[in-house]
């Protein structure tokens, strides 16, 4: 078997490069489709996850980035820009580094991750906090875009969803078929769409149910929501920018796009991790938390081959597991007291 060589060398056929285009790529992408005994046991179904923190930033933007930065270095960007709740800012400014070229990012502050800020800060990018919310962040991004030299990278550019298409790709090759359900969290509704993008060109058509954070639902309620709010921050976001092409990938598969409260997508969280061994940060928990939901509604049916797109690493957003956890034990170094603070006795 051959080494994983990132998302453009593997589906190079079927992505907007040439042969001049320069490939900036960290070998993200050919990630895990791991199945899930618990959860299938729960559902009836046969559920896999596809786990997107195994790529190099820990999240699925990744796969979006290689293409976005490649193409940008190939059309002579110095300079990309992002707004960002967190991983799309990590990804862009890990790729900038391997292209040599400036990462600006505009978060809203206090409402990232802390890993994902260490993340843009250890690879140099330029950090704004904005005093906003992200879609005030977007749209700051896209004046400074159009008004001064710097690329935009959100997936508002074409080349972030061509690029994250390439899940869907995995999940085709690796079953022989699309399977029946495909369950996400959606945000800024890009990711739903990419996947939908993937399956159409692979002429295969599973459902795709999409989930929102109930206090950040734009696309279930029909209108935007000014002051989004959720525990989940990456999905924290009122005003999604791919919005028509979520509703199109929903009704085109015959699917359905929900709202989970944020206590099922902490649930669904501790599940993962202490049923699953599969550690992700609560907006990526929204899949699970919304497939089990969608099995209590019968919208998804015993049997079924379904899978749970889980977006990003635990480690991103450490806060949610430690909180709540009892605060570990202080022993001597003395078998016979750790022996009985471990219940072994
Ligand atoms: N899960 C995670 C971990 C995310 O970071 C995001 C989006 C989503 C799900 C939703 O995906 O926006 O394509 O519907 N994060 C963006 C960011 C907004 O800035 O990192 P979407």
């Amino acid at each position: 078997t051959k080494a994983w060589r990132g998302v453009i060398e593997e589906y190079r056929d079927r992505l907007p490069v040439t042969a001049d285009t320069p490939v900036i790529t960290l070998l993200e992408g050919g990630t895990p489709l791991l199945p899930a005994p618990r959860l299938s046991q729960l559902t009836g179904c046969d559920v896999h996850l596809k786990v997107e923190g195994s790529n190099p930033t820990g999240s699925f933007k990744d796969r979006g980035m290689t293409l976005a930065i490649s193409r940008a270095a190939e059309e002579g960007a110095k300079a990309v820009i992002c707004a960002s709740t967190g991983n799309t800012a990590a990804a862009a400014a890990a790729y900038a580094v391997r292209a040599g070229m400036v990462c600006a990012v505009l978060v809203p502050q206090g409402k990232i991750a802390m890993g994902k800020l260490a993340q843009a800060l250890v690879h140099g990018a330029r950090l704004l906090q904005v005093d906003g919310n992200f879609d005030d962040c977007l749209e700051l991004a896209r004046k400074l875009s159009a008004d001064y030299p710097v690329a935009l990278v959100n997936s508002v550019n074409r080349y972030r969803l061509e690029g994250q298409k390439t899940a869907a790709f995995e999940i085709v090759d690796t079953f022989g078929a699309a399977p029946d359900v495909h369950c996400l969290p959606v945000g800024n509704a890009g990711n739903i769409s990419a996947y939908w993008m993937g399956y159409q060109e692979y002429d295969t058509r599973p459902r795709m149910l999409g989930f929102q954070a109930a206090g950040a639902a734009p696309i279930v309620r029909g209108e935007p929501v000014l002051a989004p709010q959720t525990i989940a921050t990456a999905i924290r976001i009122g005003y999604p920018a791919s919005w028509d092409l979520a509703i199109r990938a929903r009704d085109e598969s015959g699917g359905a796009i929900e709202a989970v409260t944020d206590r099922q997508i902490l649930a669904a969280y501790r599940l993962l991790a202490r049923e699953e061994g599969v550690f992700v940060e609560p907006a990526s928990a929204a899949s699970v938390a919304g497939l089990l939901q969608a099995r209590d509604e019968d919208l998804v049916r015993p049997g079924e081959r379904v899978v749970c797109t889980v977006t990003g690493h635990g480690l991103k957003d450490p806060d949610w597991a430690i909180s709540g956890a009892p605060a570990p034990l202080t022993v001597p170094v003395d078998a016979h007291a750790a022996a009985s603070a471990l219940e072994l006795t």
